[in-house]
């Protein structure tokens, strides 16, 4: 590398994994992030992790395993407060790079926001927010998105959005909305891919869902006989991670450090 000094018309790479889902979410990063980084040699790592402890939650122990593979900063969403444990570390990590939803209601523990500076010292901010069609209702994303881009300093350009959303009009809509005003809306938390990313007008990278990192032998990460079960019985059911197909998706983002829009984005996907 021939510097670490950030330089005005140098492209920043973001490259953005789809939620991580437990053990064999967390193990293909481990093995497949050395050749991506290797390959991309992207500035900046971003994941959703709200999955990875046995599909549900994350605990203090991952959050640290899943940052030392190289990731800057976790993404979360409706399932961050699946484990008890995090609800303390997100208290006491005033600048955790962990990330809940920026939109539940005041006294939540933990913020949706981070501001850091990658390796190569371009000051970027991530955001998550929680969509509130089909998923737990939470305060208006937009209107958080509003108010957290308002409080951000000027000179940090490239603003990444986690939009952790159930409906696609929803995570649409947003991304309209969000265009000319951040980098990237990017979603998460359906687990499948969709096959819609683009630069929007005014320079926002948009995707409605990553897809899972994960096993796709399976619903949605879930071992299928399980949740083929629930759905005949409707009956309560223990599900668990899959284990077949295990596949590491997510996007990689070119954008412009001075002027913070996205000028390329596509789609990963490697097993
Ligand atoms: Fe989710």
């Amino acid at each position: 590398m021939a510097s670490l000094s950030p330089r005005a018309h140098r492209t920043m790479k973001i490259l953005f994994i789809g939620d991580i889902i437990g053990h064999p979410g967390r193990r293909i990063v481990k093995d497949l992030l050395p050749g991506l980084v290797e390959e991309h040699h992207p500035d900046l790592i971003l994941a959703n992790g709200e999955n990875a402890a046995a599909g549900f939650g994350i605990t203090p122990p991952l959050v640290e395993e899943l940052l030392d593979t190289g990731i800057a900063v976790l993404t979360s969403g409706n399932h961050i407060w699946d484990k008890k444990d995090i609800y303390s570390y997100l208290d006491d990590h005033s600048d955790s790079r962990l990330l809940r939803p920026a939109n539940y209601p005041q006294g939540a523990p933990g913020r949706g926001l981070y501001v850091g500076k990658s390796r190569t010292g371009i000051r970027y901010a991530v955001m998550n927010l929680q969509g509130r069609v089909f998923i737990s209702p939470t305060d208006c994303p937009f209107r958080t998105a509003d108010n957290l881009l308002a409080g951000l300093p000027a000179d940090v350009k490239i603003r990444i959005v986690d939009f952790h959303a159930e409906a696609t009009s929803e995570k649409v809509a947003l991304g309209w909305y969000l265009d000319g005003r951040v980098t990237g809306v990017i979603g998460t938390h359906t687990h499948i891919p969709t096959a819609d990313e683009t630069i929007l007008p005014q320079g926002a990278a948009y995707i409605t869902d990553l897809g899972m990192t994960g096993p796709y032998d399976s619903v949605i990460g879930i071992d299928k006989q399980s949740v083929i079960e629930k759905f005949l019985s409707q009956m309560p059911a223990r599900f668990e991670v899959a284990k077949g197909d295990v596949r590491l998706n997510g996007v990689l983002i070119e954008a412009d450090p001075s002027t913070g829009r996205a000028t390329s984005i596509r789609r990963i996907m490697c097993k």
